[in-house]
Parts: structure tokens; C-alpha cells; sequence
């Protein structure tokens, strides 16, 4: 073995890569291939995430490798507002054949929390810019998740993250999510007439729209509650309702984005354009730290007029992230990953429905494409969650990984155990029984840790 990769993983030294000591060594991987992550020792780890919901070209593909290694070669870096091959080709791509039609500008970051942040800037700056100073707040919705920075913290509400933080968050109003499993609204669909949207427009209306810049949501709710999918009518009527009231429309397709709900966007589910797309993970496959920000000619225009830019940052639209961004789209393209990820999602979802048809501890299967929530309950009957202090989730990851698959730990508040499902799109039959075999029994393996 490479004794690169032996040093590196030895269970000794990996405990010293943890920040915080004392939480037990990290789980070591000396490499990664197709749907697998494969330990020192041969050991072999399914990977149901894909990463954190990133991987979905899979892993180990040298073509990717190879154009960042080319991209560096001739480039190692420039700053981000001067022209390079893999950047003017990268944003032409996006413009051709991904984004939603309307999307037309184009600014790339160095991951997810920052492009989130810069979106936030930009709604604050198109405001300032077209002379409507007041309006500055960002409504968001109370169980979500939009980044670590504390300005994507604060239009968030994943209350664990933000767990002490909250005297340097800026107090941001939140409307209600779209969790229909347990309706914080008490009602229930179809009669909800789904109030929860017409609850983002309470609070434009409560707060005054002319200080309201912008409302931020996911399409489909990632790790915070576990893949919780709107109805249908839901992001036409929250669109209508931001135009209506001249609030602009953020999604935060960080982790929908790039193929993962099984469209290439998943407002394009809806027939919806944003007026500001916030992109990630997808945008790369994991190749490379990069995301991006996009947005209509309308946002920039009145920065345009006035002269001005948005602040980039220094690792922004890096050669190799270009780069490994167009291999991964050609990949996508080539290989019509976006249709196998709706396909392969359909599947995946009745299977594990099916496994789990019957599990006294799972509250529902949800999810849209390759994203896939599983929430976890003391008593499937009654939904009665499991205590925080179970620490369910970590259990059923835990076990998950000694029967070889990996899930991600997700849940927040009410839904605070949640095991979240998003392999690579290359997913194949085998690996996918191999999903709802194990899923079940890592979930009996942690129930009766928990007593
Ligand atoms: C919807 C959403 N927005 C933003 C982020 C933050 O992205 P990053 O972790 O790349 O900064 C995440 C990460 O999970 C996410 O799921």
C-alpha cells in the first residue's frame, strides 16, 4: 500500500486531525471509487450521502483529475474577475445548457455558505443600488439550513447550528416550513390550502415590504428535516407572492442543484425562475471546492448602472474548480446522469419504502430524485420522536458504517432524527439493495443501543 496513504490514516494520527479532541478517532479513507469509500485496511463503505449530498458523477473519475491537472498547469491562480479559458467556458456552459432560462449572470465562489452569503449581499446591494435603502431584512424559513457563515446562519434556522451563536446572528423573521408530516400550522393537505406559504406573505406584510429585500428557501428541505418536498403549488405562489410585494426570490439550490432532485434545478420542477439561484456541491460533483451565484440581468442592472461590483472572494472561480466543474458537467451531459438521478431515485424510494413498510420506528420515506429523507420515531404510531439525548441519528450512522453503508445524519427540532440519502447517480441495482438492506437493520442496531 501506498505508505502515504497508511501514515496518513493510521488511526493514531487521525484522531489528531480532529479539532475538538476527544470524539473518538475519524472514520479513515485511503481512497474512493465509483459508489465506494474504501478504508486502509480494504474494508469497503457503501456511500448512500454521496459526501455530504455532493458526489453525483461518483468517485475516482480520472478525467476529472486530469483536467485540474491540466487547468493547473498552465494557470495556478489569477483573481477572480480576470478571464481564463476554464472559467469563460465554464460560465458559457452553465448559460447554455443548465441554468433556468433568465439566469444570465453568473458569479462562482469557493463553496456553498459563501455563495449563499454573496447572494444575500447582492439582494442588499440591488436595493441600494435601484434607491430602495430600506430594504435590507431576508425572511426566511424556520427549519433550514443555508450555510456556517452568520449571515447564512442568521436567514437560517437550523437551531442546533446556530446553538449559542445567536447574539452575533442578526434577528431575521421566519416563516414556516413546509413540513406536512407534522404541520406546524396544525393543518393538513389538501384543506391547508397551504397556508404555510401564505405565512411567508404574512410576515413580508407584518415586517412592511418596503423593508423586506428578499426571501431565501430550498426547494426541497436538505439535512435539516430530511428531503421535505413542497406541493405542487407552493414555489409558483411563494414567486408570485415576492414579486407582487417587490421582494426578490433567492433558492438555495446548493444541494438540490445539478441533477439531484432528478431535473437539473429543482425549481424547474415547479416551473419556476428565481430571481437569484444559489448553487454548490452539484456544481463540482466534490472534485473541487466551488460554488456559485446566479442571477437575472434585472438583480444586476442597477449595480451595472451605478458602476458597481460584488465583492469576490480571493479562492473564487479557481482554474482547477473550473476545470473539474466542466468535467463533471460533461459527464453529467454525456452519460444523462439527470435522468438516471430521477430514475434511480424512483427506484431507491420504493424500495426502501418497501423495506421499511413496516418498521415500528420510521415516521416516513420522503424525498424527491436522489435526495431521500428518512425520519426515525420512538412510535411509528403516535410519531413521538426519540429524546435528544438518545442521539438516535448518530447511532443509526454509526451502525450504518459497521454494516458498510454510510448515511448522513441529519434532523433538527421536531424531525431531529433524520437519516438523509443521496448517493452518486451512477448508482447501480446492486448497490441499491445493498441501501435497503442494510437501512433497516442499522436502524434496530441503534434503537436498541437507545434503549
Ligand atoms: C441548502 C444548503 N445551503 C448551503 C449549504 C452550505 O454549503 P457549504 O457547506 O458548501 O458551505 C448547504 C450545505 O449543506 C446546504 O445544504
Amino acid at each position: 500500500m501506498d505508505p502515504l496513504v497508511t501514515r496518513a490514516t493510521d488511526p493514531e494520527r487521525s484522531r489528531r486531525f480532529a479539532f475538538v479532541p476527544g470524539g473518538g478517532a475519524p472514520f479513515p479513507v485511503a481512497r474512493t471509487e465509483g459508489a465506494w469509500l474504501i478504508a486502509p485496511d480494504g474494508r469497503r463503505v457503501l456511500d448512500a450521502a454521496g459526501g455530504a449530498i455532493v458526489s453525483n458523477v461518483g468517485h475516482g473519475r480520472h478525467e476529472v483529475a486530469q483536467a485540474m491537472a491540466r487547468a493547473l498547469e498552465r494557470i495556478d491562480y489569477v483573481v477572480p474577475p480576470f478571464a481564463t479559458e476554464e472559467r469563460v467556458a465554464l460560465v458559457e456552459r452553465l448559460l447554455d445548457r443548465w441554468l433556468p432560462p433568465g439566469l444570465t449572470r453568473v458569479m462562482l465562489t469557493s463553496g456553498g455558505s459563501e455563495s449563499v452569503d454573496a447572494a444575500l449581499r447582492l439582494a442588499r446591494q440591488h436595493h441600494v443600488a435601484a434607491g430602495r435603502g430600506g430594504r435590507w431584512k431576508v425572511i426566511g424559513r424556520d427549519l433550514s439550513y443555508h450555510g456556517a457563515t452568520l449571515a447564512a446562519l442568521a436567514v437560517g434556522g437550523h437551531t442546533k447550528r446556530r446553538a449559542g451563536l445567536e447574539p452575533l446572528l442578526l434577528e431575521l423573521p421566519k416563516a414556516p416550513a413546509c413540513y406536512c408530516m407534522r404541520c406546524p400550522l396544525g393543518l393538513a393537505l389538501p384543506g391547508c390550502g397551504i397556508a404555510c406559504v401564505d405565512a411567508v406573505e404574512a410576515a413580508i406584510v407584518r415586517e412592511g415590504p418596503e423593508s423586506v429585500a428578499a426571501v431565501i428557501a430550498e426547494p426541497v428541505v436538505g439535512s435539516t428535516a430530511g428531503a421535505l418536498v413542497p406541493p405542487d403549488a407552493y414555489w409558483p405562489r411563494l414567486a408570485e407572492i415576492c414579486r407582487r410585494h417587490g421582494v426578490l426570490l433567492i433558492a438555495d439550490e446548493v444541494m438540490t442543484g445539478f441533477g439531484r432532485t432528478g431535473r437539473r434545478f429543482a425549481v424547474e420542477h415547479w416551473g419556476v425562475v428565481p430571481d437569484i439561484l444559489v448553487g454548490g456541491k452539484g456544481l463540482t460533483g466534490g472534485y473541487a471546492p466551488m460554488g456559485g451565484v446566479f442571477a437575472t440581468d434585472a438583480v444586476l442592472a442597477p449595480l451595472a448602472a451605478r458602476g458597481e461590483d460584488v465583492m469576490f472572494y480571493t479562492y473564487g472561480a479557481h482554474p482547477a474548480a473550473c476545470a473539474a466543474s466542466l468535467a463533471v458537467l460533461d459527464i453529467l451531459e454525456r452519460e444523462a446522469l439527470v435522468e438516471r438521478a430521477a430514475a434511480r431515485g424512483k427506484q431507491l424510494s420504493a424500495r426502501l419504502t418497501a423495506a421499511l413498510a413496516d418498521h415500528p420506528n420510521v415516521a416516513e420515506v420522503r424525498g424527491l430524485g436522489l435526495l431521500l429523507g428518512v425520519e426515525l420515531v420512538r412510535d411509528r404510531a403516535t410519531r413521538e420522536p426519540f429524546p435528544s439525548e438518545a442521539q438516535l441519528t448518530r447511532k443509526a450512522v454509526g451502525a450504518g458504517l459497521g454494516l458498510g453503508v454510510f448515511f448522513y445524519p441529519g434532523g433538527c427540532g421536531a424531525a431531529r432524527d433524520v437519516l438523509v440519502l443521496g448517493p452518486p447517480f451512477t448508482v447501480g441495482d446492486e448497490e441499491i439493495e445493498l441501501i435497503a438492506d442494510v437501512l433497516p437493520r442499522a436502524i434496530d442496531a441503534a434503537v436498541g443501543r437507545a434503549g
